[in-house]
């Protein structure tokens, strides 16, 4: 596990987007796992500056970590509206090549295995960006989630709820459930990126980075895998 402290969202913004782009150049038709949240739209707007100064994504395919059960793609909280608004309309993506759940889908544990089997079908994810939750969570697998979970259907926790909140109306309105790319579907990443600011998400990144490996901290297991990069902010990093 390489850690990398910045000073602040910005350099952890340009370092992490630095990383997708040499990504992109040595493999134009690569695959890539994104994440949502607040964490990651500073290098979504990075990616889009590069983009207008010509790197390709006509040849990128892309698999979301996760999607709220109930939301339809135009609903202004989904992953898939957020992903569109932030990314995808700005970077001359395929949409044929861009994956979320469908948290619509009429039989959600199929549309868990689809999302599975497409990934598979890929090649796998060249590389995973990932956020992490105040409960040390990655996607939406909550603490207690077996290691070796695939993409899932998954209770929300109430710490997520409560995080969350602030982009709905209430904490009433956010959904309880989600479909999320499993631990074990995470973890056949190629190369992963995990990416942290602020004080808030400081005890989940000491966890996740120097605590046991456990379920109860799901984004310790990255410890178990041959290439992550972690990416923090000093605020993020202050108990490492
Ligand atoms: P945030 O969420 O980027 O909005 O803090 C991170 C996460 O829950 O994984």
């Amino acid at each position: 596990m390489r850690i990398v402290v910045v000073n602040n969202y910005d350099s952890m913004s340009d370092e992490v987007a630095k990383l997708v782009i040499a990504k992109i150049r040595k493999k134009p038709a690569s695959v890539l796992g994104l994440a949502t949240g607040s964490t990651p739209l500073g290098v979504y707007e990075l990616l889009v500056e590069y983009h207008e100064n010509g790197v390709d994504f006509s040849q990128v395919t892309t698999f979301n970590l996760d999607e709220y059960v109930g939301l339809a793609a135009d609903h202004p909280q989904s992953y898939r509206h957020y992903m569109e608004k932030n990314l995808f309309a700005k970077v001359g993506m395929e949409r044929k090549r861009t994956h979320i759940p469908d948290g619509t889908a009429a039989d959600l544990d199929a549309e868990c295995r689809r999302y599975d089997e497409l990934i598979r079908s890929t090649g796998g994810i060249d590389l995973q960006l990932l956020g992490i939750g105040s409960n040390a969570h990655i996607g939406f697998n909550e603490p207690g989630t077996p290691f070796g979970s695939e993409t899932q259907v998954v209770d929300l926790a109430e710490s997520t709820i409560r995080d969350n909140a602030r982009f709905f109306a209430s904490a009433d309105e956010v959904p309880t459930q989600a479909i999320s790319m499993g631990i074990k579907s995470i973890m056949q990443a190629k190369n992963i990126i995990l990416m942290a600011n602020g004080g808030s998400k400081a005890d989940a990144v000491f966890a996740a980075v120097k605590g046991p490996v456990t379920p109860e901290v799901p984004a310790s297991v990255l410890q178990l895998h041959p290439s992550v990069t972690v990416v923090v902010d000093q605020a993020a990093a202050s108990r490492l």
